[in-house]
């Protein structure tokens, strides 16, 4: 790879802001200084500084973010603000994407990552990875949905649902409301939202908790976003 694709690649600017910085006698190549941009150089054989510190090439990214309502899950929209909206100028890479979809009411864990294979196979019905999710509903769920929504059930009178888990937390009855989690294995348009609404109730608040293993950090601040351990990756494909 070029040097100067590496420095880009690595967050140090833009291309022609990491050539100024090779020109300016900035960067060194095994203990060399370098001033030729396009000298080819191994990403895991070849030892580059920047100012003396070692830039340590990583190629794959993992962040875990707590979505807020308003954004949309998508890397760029010319009319509305999207998840990777939220990131510094620092962390933005043209390459990070959302891991599937949360809707633009929907808060919660996000995972969004560089890593194509692994978004695939956390997304994949095949690999049952779990998500959970914590559901404000508009009516009282019942035992009877239990069992319905544990079956797999149809929505919208036609698409089959894989079986799914619903947790009942709390019912209110005055109000007739009730708090739950609906635990999916898939990601279907609207999935939860069509679910709920087949069992003649609506859903009025909807947040991801969970996906595989690994649960919403709870110091996360929506609207905040910090890179995943190597043990939290592990643990998104943890059934
Ligand atoms: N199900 C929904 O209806 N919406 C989401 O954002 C996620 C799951």
């Amino acid at each position: 790879m070029r040097l100067d694709k590496y420095l880009a690649n690595m967050g140090f600017g833009t291309r022609k802001e990491v050539k100024k910085l090779i020109k300016n006698k900035r960067v060194a190549v095994n203990e060399k200084i370098e001033t030729v941009d396009k000298r080819q150089v191994d990403e895991y054989e070849d030892y580059v500084t920047l100012d003396g510190e070692e830039v340590v090439y990583q190629k794959y990214f993992y962040y875990m973010l707590n979505k807020p309502a308003g954004v949309i899950t998508a890397t760029i929209d010319d009319f509305e603000p999207t998840v990777l909206d939220i990131f510094s100028d620092q962390d933005f890479r043209m390459d990070l994407s959302p891991v599937g979809r949360l809707d633009k009411d929907t808060e919660g864990l996000l995972i969004i990552t560089n890593d194509g294979a692994l978004s695939h196979r956390l997304l994949s019905p095949k690999k049952h990875i779990e998500k959970e999710y914590l559901v404000k509903i508009d009516g009282i769920m019942t035992s009877e949905d239990v069992r319905r929504v544990a079956s797999g059930m149809q929505i919208d009178g036609g698409e089959l649902c894989l079986p799914a888990e619903l947790i009942i937390d709390e019912v209110d009855e005055e109000n007739e409301e009730t708090t739950a989690r609906i635990v999916l294995q898939e990601g279907k348009f609207h999935q939860i939202k069509r679910m709920v609404h087949t069992l003649g109730k609506e859903v009025m608040y909807l947040q991801r908790i969970r996906m595989g293993q690994l649960y919403l950090d709870e110091q996360l601040d929506l609207g905040s976003y910090r890179e995943l351990s190597e043990e939290e990756i592990t643990r998104l494909e943890k059934r």
